[in-house]
């Protein structure tokens, strides 16, 4: 039998080539060998002050650009159409420590952020996010929960409550899940190569995969590749970038060929930015297709994913079922 894999990713807007190298390819490579379920986490994106129109049409537009990127439709469910998730949160909110919810640095990070953007508030739901977390994927009793490192801590939150529970029940019940590190391409900023490619710095920093041809050339050409403090003969940071987003776009001859122009000191930068804004444009491209091809569908697609949430909402029904019996829950036999 397959391993099962889970994943969620927030809906933010725009998908970017870090986005996309970091976490959402691994997921198109990982549905040959695995059983999946991806979310899309709108609960999630209510622990930050939020627009709600906007929470709705970022939900879809996510949708439709995992769809363009490879993502299949039957891996993908929203997660507020899967109720389930909110009732085993509030169930694992008895089963955390209370302690460690403080220590997570998403909430250290998120909560300053949150509090700057709106006079200080700081919704109860950003402390308790991992619980909804950790409910996303131990209602599918995942084995394997493909993430950054910057989620490891959540994870270990996770297996925490996955423990406590089985131990309290007297039942091991749940998986207790591990992390599924791959080894993926750091992609920096265009603009400041010395962060990490997001976009919170603005719309210099990143490249989006579904942007025209016109703006991807012209991104890539204006990308920094001179930082200054670089010493004779040493890459500077942009160049790498760039090396590496050739690299992750599989243009190995190109790579091979560049590479060898650098060693010999002839790389020139407009030629280099051609080649690497080619590998991206031609990578894009295929995306591009797929994408408007399901937006031509739009209604079609939309249906289909209410149908797989349907599908992938029984197993977490299922769960809750037996949660609610081992928890001395619900009980309605006299
Ligand atoms: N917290 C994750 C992030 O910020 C998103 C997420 C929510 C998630 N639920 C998940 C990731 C379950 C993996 C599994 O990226």
């Amino acid at each position: 039998m397959k391993k099962r894999i889970l994943s969620c990713i927030q809906p933010t807007g725009d998908m970017h080539l870090g986005n996309y190298f970091g976490a959402v390819k691994n997921w198109v490579d990982l549905q040959a060998d695995y059983e999946c379920f991806y979310g899309v986490v709108d609960y999630h994106a209510m622990t930050m002050p939020y627009d709600p129109k906007k929470l709705k049409n970022n939900v879809w537009d996510l949708i439709f650009n995992l769809i363009g990127v490879g993502v299949d439709v039957e891996n993908l469910f929203i997660q507020s159409l899967v109720p389930e998730h909110a009732e085993l949160s509030w169930i694992f909110n008895c089963f955390t420590p209370f302690g460690r919810l403080g220590q997570m640095t998403q909430f250290k990070d998120k909560s300053s952020q949150s509090s700057e953007k709106s006079e200080g508030f700081i919704s109860a739901g950003l402390f308790t996010y991992p619980i909804l977390q950790a409910a996303d994927i131990l209602i599918y009793n995942a084995d394997f929960v493909p993430v950054g490192k910057d989620q490891e801590q959540h994870l270990e939150l996770t297996r925490t409550v996955a423990q406590r529970f089985n131990n309290q029940v007297k039942k091991e019940y749940f998986t207790i899940p591990e992390c599924l590190f791959t080894e993926t391409p750091k992609i920096m900023s265009t603009a400041d190569p010395s962060r990490k490619m997001s976009k919170s710095a603005g719309e210099k920093h990143y490249i989006s995969v579904f942007a025209d041809e016109a703006r991807l050339r012209k991104q890539i050409r204006s990308a920094v590749t001179d930082s200054g403090d670089t010493l004779e003969g040493e890459m500077s940071a942009g160049v790498k970038n760039l090396f590496e987003i050739l690299r992750a776009c599989g243009a190995d001859e190109a790579y091979a060929e560049m590479m060898k122009n650098h060693e010999s000191g002839e790389l020139r930068y407009a030629e280099f930015k051609d080649v690497v804004a080619d590998a991206v444009v031609g990578l894009c491209a295929e995306f591009k297709a797929r994408k408007e091809e399901a937006l031509a569908n739009k209604k079609d697609i939309k249906y289909k994913i209410k149908q797989s949430s349907a599908e992938i909402r029984k197993t977490a029904q299922q769960t809750i079922k037996d949660v609610k019996e081992l928890a001395g829950l619900g009980n309605v036999k006299f």
